[in-house]
């Protein structure tokens, strides 16, 4: 939000091309600002769809009470989404879900908000330990593997909870949208790779003022195997999204595949507009044991070094918390340790 504050005019045009959950494009949103978004996750896009709804509280508790959560159009699901949820839970999920997705590429741009918003804060609640979640206590940020859930519910006696799926919907929506949300305009998340900005946004080409993101780190594997969960709702096989990610340990294909990602920026951003990309340094393991490799600093090179047109015009390091939740997170899903992270950000005009 600083930087945006710091870099953009209310009413300019932002885009994220790795969106992920939204955030960016909420403190852009809450600017002033036109927010537009892509991420190869399904469940990273519907996250952020929510955030850029135009809904009231009343509206989505009117679209929250309306849905139907006893007739399931499937009731067969593997047992390791049963580990985490009461078949009772799955059964509301299960019979919610058709209309949901359908709901949420309605022409009505009221019923497509309610439902888009309902989608988020449900994939939002599908599980942690929160009252309202609807899972056994499990992580919040990331989706557990059902083993490790499996076998440490048996061990602390944990047990799936007995949700009802409206009304802790209901819960979450209140929590969100107590203070309402300033309306946006325009603006617009779509599932799709920043390899192909153009085509996903082929109105912004030469329109988007300013580009904010956090790119796919280097060495950077798990997005979609730490959503699996969420992306089973979404009817998605964690896998088939993992295979489009952009994710590499080697710096070659990185460098290849995040130089054309900037060619891409490039077209996007109008004369003069800015990149401003975040990114932190990640551990590499090599033949002498372990180096940093700093991402950002990679990045901004690589704008300078591939005669792009990007002029870098300010660059920063902040160390991130080592009590950052997500930071925690990571360490359990996939072995980070818990050391400090430093984020390294450039701003870059285009020429
Ligand atoms: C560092 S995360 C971004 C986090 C985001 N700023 C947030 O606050 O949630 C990188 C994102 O890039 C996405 N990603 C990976 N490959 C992609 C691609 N080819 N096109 C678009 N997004 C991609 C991942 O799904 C992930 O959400």
């Amino acid at each position: 939000m600083a930087l945006l504050d710091q870099y953009a005019d209310r009413g300019s045009v932002v885009l994220d091309p790795f969106c992920g959950k939204g955030t960016a494009l909420l403190a852009a949103r809450l600017l002033g600002m036109t927010p537009y978004g892509a991420d190869i996750g399904p469940e990273a896009v519907a996250c952020t769809q929510a955030k850029l709804a135009c809904v009231t509280l009343d509206q989505v508790l009117e679209y929250i009470g309306g849905l139907e959560t006893d007739s399931p159009d499937q009731v067969s699901v593997t047992d390791d989404v049963l580990v985490f949820f009461h078949p009772d839970t799955v059964r509301q999920l299960l019979s919610i879900r058709a209309r949901l997705l359908g709901d949420c590429a309605s022409a009505c741009t009221s019923t497509r908000s309610a439902a888009r918003f309902t989608l988020g804060i449900l994939l939002g609640i599908l599980h942690g330990h929160a009252s309202y979640s609807l899972s056994i206590p499990s992580a919040h940020a990331y989706s557990m593997a059902a083993n490790y859930v499996r076998t440490f519910a048996s061990q602390h006696g944990l047990e799936r909870p007995l949700r009802d799926l409206k009304d802790c919907l209901a819960k979450k929506a209140i929590r969100c949208l107590s203070k309402p949300l300033p309306d946006v305009g325009a603006g617009e998340a779509t599932w799709g790779s920043a390899l192909e900005l153009s085509e996903l946004f082929p109105g912004l080409v030469g329109q988007v003022d300013v580009v904010l993101t956090s790119p796919p780190y280097l060495n950077a594997q798990t997005y979609a195997k730490d959503n699996w969960l969420r992306l089973w709702y979404l009817g998605h096989e964690y896998r088939n999204i993992h295979a489009r990610a952009i994710q590499t340990g080697s710096i070659r294909r990185y460098s290849e595949t995040m130089k054309r990602v900037l060619e891409q920026i490039y077209l996007m951003l109008r004369p003069n507009g800015l990149l401003i990309c975040i990114a932190g340094d990640v551990r590499l393991r090599v033949k002498e044991g372990e180096r940093t490799f700093e991402t950002g600093t990679h990045l901004a090179q690589l704008c300078c070094t591939s005669n792009l047109g990007f002029q870098i015009s300010h660059s920063s390091d902040d160390e991130v918390s080592r009590t950052s939740r997500y930071l925690h997170a990571l360490s359990q899903s996939n072995g980070h340790r818990k050391r400090a992270l430093v984020e390294r950000t450039f701003v870059a005009h285009k020429l």
